[in-house]
């Protein structure tokens, strides 16, 4: 890619290095990335340390960082006393070919949090979860039929992945099999006739969803609608799968369930669940986990996995989830984000640019270059001027969002796609560098004539 305009030209002359690296990267991994996630245009930067909310890449510029582990460090990067919990860990053993107290620990940090969380599974990974929580409901049920929502997202294993689109973009399909796509039947997220339809029918297994709408809710549901699905699951003798890998500990301390008030039968966790680090969990209804028993026989289901609660995610979980209880993160992860979400909303009027920003708990969502209602106080959404549950929202253009992306990069500030997962950890003087930094790359795109 050639650069041919201003914001793009400072975009190569600021990152010399990373380019150098990403070409030697596209001959190592493919695409040169080693998650879909990290895919940027022309190239990523090449991040060399973080700490708190800032990172700096091998060019030697500075960030505040929002991707924060892709939603998985509530607490920021390296938070001191994470690091002398795994530090410490390291020297007494990274696995100990059996059980031992620390998973304990973190299983019961979980319980203490989650609220329907009767019983745990560790898991390695957000997708590992997902895959076993399926799997318990179709043992349970005896069905094998699978309803998701479309634009949910839970990992990649067959059993949950569907071909369709993300807010990101579409997603390849290829490699699934097509048997495993037939078992699936996707719905949009707010048709709950078309969901209650085919629940009668009373083959589906399970439904599963991101309880605060798709993609960590870019666009919102309405929390009437996983609380009409928990009823009409429960009707039909469907199990009620909440996937709370972003959302839990985030959009409350006991993820979306407190907040609306639904117990799912299975919720599946990762990222802030393990303190950041690699690893996950199934946890729900007792019966169901206890399907994993040896007590339960030739019923069993099986479930080894090398990792399954590795010793330095559980001191680092139980930790992170220590705090959660006795601290306040969240809370003040919410302030920060609504701080944010206002001061992008202010800074587009200023701009006179059309979009808006709002802050879902600490979960900030940008739209751009579309005239979408914005939210009251930058907080809220106005669910009633969405007709009370939107099923899709509009996107920011594709034309513009890798030249934002860069003007930000430019000024210092990177964001998970079209939005921002605030840590605790973020000040108030950062949100206001941020809300500054996002008013001068609305200029550079004025400027260029991209908006
Ligand atoms: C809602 C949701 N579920 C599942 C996953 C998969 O988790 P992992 O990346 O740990 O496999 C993700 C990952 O971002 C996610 O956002």
């Amino acid at each position: 890619m050639s650069a041919t305009t201003a914001i793009d030209r400072e975009f190569f002359a600021r990152h010399a290095e990373s380019a150098r690296r990403a070409e030697e990267a596209r001959t190592i991994f493919p695409g040169g990335v080693t998650h879909d996630a990290r895919h940027f245009e022309p190239f990523g930067i090449v991040v060399d340390r973080a700490i708190g909310p800032r990172k700096w890449d091998i060019d030697g510029n500075e960030y505040i960082d929002y991707v924060m582990g892709h939603g998985a460090l509530l607490f920021g990067h390296s938070h001191p006393y994470l690091v002398e919990a795994v530090t410490e860990q390291v020297a007494r053993g990274t696995h100990m070919g059996g059980s031992s107290d620390l998973e304990r620990r973190w299983a019961q940090a979980i319980k203490r949090l989650i609220p329907s969380a009767e019983k745990v599974r560790f898991t390695s990974s957000g997708t590992e979860a997902t895959m076993m929580a399926v799997r318990l409901a179709r043992a349970a049920t005896g069905r094998d039929q699978l309803l998701r929502l479309r634009h949910h997202f839970h990992g990649w294993n067959d059993s949950v992945f569907a071909a369709g689109r993300t807010s990101a973009g579409p997603i390849a399909a290829n490699g699934q099999p097509s048997a495993m796509q037939d078992l699936i039947t996707v719905f949009d997220q707010t048709d709950i006739p078309g969901i209650a339809n085919a629940l009668a029918s009373e083959q589906f297994a399970a439904l599963i969803l991101e309880p605060t709408g798709y993609s960590w809710g870019t666009c919102p549901l309405d929390p009437s609608v996983p609380q009409e699905l928990r009823q009409l699951t429960e009707q039909h003798g469907t199990l009620l799968i909440f996937d709370e890998v972003v959302t839990g500990f985030r959009a409350s301390k006991g993820g979306a369930q407190e907040r609306i008030g639904v117990k799912p039968d299975l919720t599946t966790l990762a990222k802030i669940a393990a303190g950041g680090l690699p690893g996950g969990a199934v946890v729900g209804r007792a019966d169901l986990l206890d399907q994993i028993s040896f007590d339960a026989g030739g019923g069993r289901v099986a479930h080894p996995g090398t990792f399954n609660a590795n010793p330095l995610s559980a001191v680092a979980g139980e930790r992170a989830l220590r705090a959660v209880a006795e601290e306040n993160p969240v809370a003040q992860a919410n302030e920060r984000a609504s701080q944010l979400s206002r001061g992008l909303n202010q800074a587009l009027i200023e701009a006179e640019v059309m979009g808006c920003a709002w802050a879902d708990a600490s979960m900030v969502h940008i739209i751009l270059g579309q005239d979408v209602v914005r939210p009251d106080d930058g907080v809220t959404w106005d669910w009633q001027e969405h007709g009370g549950a939107s099923s899709s929202l509009p996107t920011t253009p594709a034309e513009v969002i890798w030249p934002f992306r860069r003007a930000l990069i430019n000024h210092g500030v990177d964001l998970m796609g079209m939005g921002a997962l605030v840590s605790c950890v973020h000040t108030e003087s950062d949100i206001d560098a941020t809300i500054d930094r996002f008013g001068a790359a609305l200029s550079d795109l004025r400027r260029d004539e991209i908006l």
